[in-house]
């Protein structure tokens, strides 16, 4: 039985109200990702394991898509339901307004997690939602609808089934951006993000990358310092939504647009001994318009001074070859201890954030800095930051745990 999703419907069942929305990050960037929410003026934020929770309206979950740096997705809730039988989930299920979230002839994807629930075969929960789905929805319009970019995820906790719908569609560390080459070990954009925050970059400063390899740090501190928000290249999966109005949208992009900058000179500094790495990363910032905030330089970073880029300390950020695939064990380890000597011969005064894995903490220690534990490529690996001489963190609030 399926029901008419007419203009009046949306507007009051899913425009005109507030939902509860989760912003889903990566292990460790919690309450990083909750004190952006904040600073940014967004709903309240309650931080959870794996993200944080607030309540707004549409226009402040697409902001949310928008400019949010340390996220990885965001999700609408939309309901819960108990069942211990499949009957019953499908029932239950087919009593949601669907037609009010999909458009006629959506086909979802779903990823499903179960912990202590009696229904407990992810495939075929997935597939009694998508038959309640189907029960509500109309035939799509036209034959070639193509795959679905929307994603119900499912997760089952105690014969309870919480159901939201993705927002994001891709992740959002998918900047959108046109990046050259296959770097080596790339950083998600999200780590970069957070790291640039711990170190307390507000896109003022100068800021040294002398380890860039494919630029994610350097590309994340371009957007910034240009003050462009993080999803402004790419697209989200809300587009597709039947409440989605493309005028309210245009109006967050023309907002954020007001605030973007050219800037006179670089400040921004990346740098690598890998020249085919700085070649590519030069062509990455030139295809998104972002050459004006970014020199980049083909550089030993043992042979480097500070000095060259800024004759006061600014902020360093480095990501030196660890972990598996590029400096196992012993040479990276070697490596470090000659990275953190030379910053303490020759960066006093300058802040930092370093990764380096969790297990190297003895190598960094001499610095006296913190370090946030974060999960990069599988390994434990720690963002140390603080100031070079003198250590604490440069800036930010906590934000209470739940
Ligand atoms: C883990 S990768 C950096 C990845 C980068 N953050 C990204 O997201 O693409 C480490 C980089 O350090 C560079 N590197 C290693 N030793 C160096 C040195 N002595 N001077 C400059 N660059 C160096 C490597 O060429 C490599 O590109």
């Amino acid at each position: 039985m399926s029901s008419a999703a007419t203009p009046r419907r949306i507007r009051r069942g899913v425009i005109a109200r507030a939902h509860r929305f989760f912003t889903v990050t990566a292990p460790g960037l919690e309450i990083l990702g909750a004190e952006e929410a904040q600073a940014a003026g967004l709903p309240p934020p309650l931080v959870l394991p794996g993200g944080f929770e607030a309540e707004g309206r549409l226009p402040e979950l697409y902001r949310a898509n928008l400019t949010l740096r340390t996220a990885t997705r965001i999700l609408l809730r939309l309901t819960a339901l108990r069942a211990t039988g499949f009957a019953d989930l499908e029932r239950r299920a087919a009593c949601f307004p669907w037609e009010l979230y999909l458009k006629p002839g959506c086909a979802p994807g779903f990823s499903v997690t179960v912990h202590r629930c009696r229904l407990h075969h992810r495939g075929a929960i997935a597939e009694r939602l998508q038959a309640a789905i189907g029960s509500r929805l109309a035939p799509a319009a036209d034959a070639a609808s193509g795959e679905s970019r929307q994603r119900i995820w499912v997760r089952g906790e105690g014969d309870r089934f919480q159901l939201s719908l993705d927002a994001s569609g891709e992740p959002l560390h998918r900047r959108g951006l046109r990046r050259r080459g296959a770097a080596k070990a790339p950083l998600r954009a999200t780590l970069a993000a957070a790291a640039l925050r711990l170190a307390g970059y507000t896109g003022e400063e100068v800021l040294l990358d002398p380890m860039c390899g494919g630029g994610t740090l350097s590309l994340e501190a371009a957007l910034i310092a240009k003050r462009i928000p993080a999803g402004w290249f790419r697209s989200f999966a809300f587009f597709d939504w039947p409440a989605f109005r493309p005028p309210a949208w245009e109006h967050l992009r023309r907002l954020a647009s007001r605030g973007f900058r050219i800037l006179e000179a670089p400040r921004i500094f990346a740098s690598d001994r890998d020249l085919e790495a700085c070649r590519l990363l030069a062509e990455s910032l030139d295809a998104g318009g972002l050459g004006d905030a970014v020199e980049v330089a083909c550089r030993d970073f043992f042979t480097l001074e500070p000095g060259e880029v800024s004759a006061a300390p600014g902020i360093l950020v480095l990501n030196p070859p660890y972990g598996r695939r590029l400096a196992a064990g012993a040479p990276a380890r070697v490596l470090l201890r000659a990275v953190v000597a030379r910053l303490r011969k020759r960066y006093a005064g300058w802040r930092v954030a370093l990764f380096a894995p969790q297990a190297f903490a003895a190598e960094v220690a001499p610095l006296g800095l913190n370090r946030h534990d974060v999960v990069h490529g599988g390994l434990k690996v720690g963002i140390f930051y603080g100031t070079l001489g003198g250590g604490g963190r440069p800036q930010g609030k906590a934000v209470p745990q739940s």
